[in-house]
């Protein structure tokens, strides 16, 4: 039988400086409504990502000590090579500084302009490198995904109808790749199906099209699969991985997310002539091929942070943490995305605050509302992530308009997730007080993490 309780202890701490709502009012006027501006030690509880906020192990921390920070032919490096082989079974490994490091390269690599890379919600830095060479990521999410309480198993899964439509209508020299986003955290941490995975490479391999992942969480996916897709309740969560990859031509990968490491990233390929042409662009932009922007001891810390995150009993408590945080506030009433995903809770701000309209910034109002109330820090994922359009210039107003509350991993205490459910609570029961936002000033791209706002 599992255990109801975490599968490690805590044995090194951070304490968490208190701050009043009155000093709080202060600090949010400071950052002009922007959290990323936001000091982190004015944050009690910090839920902006879960992204190289993990805690890390013993074990992690002594790789560290470990690394061999030579600058070529480091042995760190062949052993993060070893474990991503474990994980994947990709051959080449080019280290980077972090997730979009591996996407710049890719990029630089594959996409031009006029290009199409069709996909499942691609996350933003990636839509960024895509529309920065003035080419289109075309999201074939399936339609469900839209909907913040059907319920789907697997709502991160490509429609396999949309995306045979795109790799139909478009020249095979104008798709790049197809990109698979596991678990997809534009659209709510969701999974995608290991059946769907198979169906995507199948039309992939009918059109003559390359099919990659951004495997940031894949080791989550991997458990959604396990314990969802009952074909598959029986295999390990390192045949699933293998299963997975095995249908891709290779992956990118922010190690913040599912290695557990506060700094990292890579692209692994399977053919070497990929590989040769991607060498180029590492060289350029990350550092030479055997480190790539990270240390030794970065890139042991990865090694190590694979085989951990692909353990069963940790990855159990870890969706476990997030289900029952999703559960706590849902007996607050307080709308969120349906079903849980694998590292956040998405709260539906359209539900929670339905008098301020999207040009108004409702979940980036909520945001900012539960900062002042609990000095807690979420980040807005609506109107002002998904930015304007490039060519018109105009908001692009999403379906969704969520408050995202990543949770890092090994990190936060059952207790502090139950303040933060009690937090959100009392701003329901005070909701008519939230005021809307108007933009002051913006930057050309990427907006979200510099804008500056005014309340209404
Ligand atoms: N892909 C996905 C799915 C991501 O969630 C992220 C980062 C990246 C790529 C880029 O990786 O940050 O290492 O360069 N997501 C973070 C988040 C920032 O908070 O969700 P990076």
């Amino acid at each position: 039988m599992s255990s109801p309780f975490e599968s490690y202890i805590t044995s090194v701490i951070r304490p968490i400086h208190q701050t009043t709502r009155e000093e709080r009012l202060k600090i949010i006027q400071e950052a002009r409504y922007n959290l990323f501006k936001i000091p982190s030690k004015y944050v009690m509880i910090d839920l902006l990502t879960d992204s190289g906020t993990g805690g890390i192990s013993n074990q992690q921390l002594a790789e560290l000590i470990l690394g061999d920070e030579s600058y070529a032919g480091s042995a760190s490096f062949e052993k993060m090579k070893e474990a991503v082989y474990e994980v994947t079974g990709f051959d080449y490994l080019i280290p980077t500084h972090q997730g979009r490091g591996a996407e710049n390269v890719l990029c630089s690599t594959l996409v031009k302009e006029g290009d199409i890379v069709p996909g499942n919600s691609h996350f933003d830095t990636t839509k960024g490198h895509i529309e920065f060479r003035k080419a289109t990521a075309v999201d074939c999410t399936i339609d469900a995904a839209r909907e913040p309480t059907t319920q789907h198993p697997f709502k991160g899964n490509l429609d396999l109808e949309k995306l045979e439509e795109v790799l139909r209508s478009t020249p095979r020299e104008g798709i790049p790749f197809v990109l698979i986003t596991v678990t997809c955290n534009s659209g709510g941490g969701q999974p995608v199906s290991l059946e769907n995975i198979r169906g995507v490479a199948e039309l992939c391999k009918r059109y003559g099209v390359r099919l990659f992942f951004d495997m940031a969480r894949f080791a989550e996916n991997a458990y959604f699969i396990k314990s969802r897709e009952p074909a598959f309740k029986d295999w390990s969560i390192l045949k699933i991985c293998r299963e997975m990859f095995s249908q891709a031509d290779g992956a990118t990968m922010s190690a913040k997310k599912d290695a557990i490491s506060a700094m990292g990233g890579f692209l692994a390929l399977r053919d070497e002539e990929l590989y040769q042409k991607c060498s180029v662009y590492s060289i350029l932009f990350e550092g030479y091929l055997t480190y790539g922007g990270m240390t030794g001891g970065t890139m042991g810390v990865v090694a190590q942070g694979l085989r951990e995150v692909t353990d069963e009993e940790y990855l159990r408590t870890r969706i476990m943490q997030v289900a029952q945080f999703g559960e706590g506030l849902q007996r607050r009433e307080i709308p969120i995305i349906e079903p849980v995903g694998g590292h956040a809770i998405y709260i539906d701000a359209k539900r929670f605050l339905p008098p301020i309209p999207q040009s108004e910034y409702p979940a980036q109002a909520l945001a900012v509302a539960a900062y002042i109330e609990g000095g807690i820090r979420g980040v807005e994922v609506g109107t002002v992530l998904a930015d304007r359009d490039p060519r018109t210039g105009e908001n692009r107003y999403p379906a969704l308009e969520m408050v995202r509350l990543a949770i890092p991993r090994r990190t936060f205490s059952d207790n502090h997730l139950r303040y933060v459910a009690e937090v959100f609570e009392q701003l329901l029961r005070n909701r008519d007080q939230i005021r809307g936002l108007k933009i002051t000033w913006e930057a050309p791209v990427l907006r979200h993490f510099t804008c500056q706002f005014e309340l209404i």
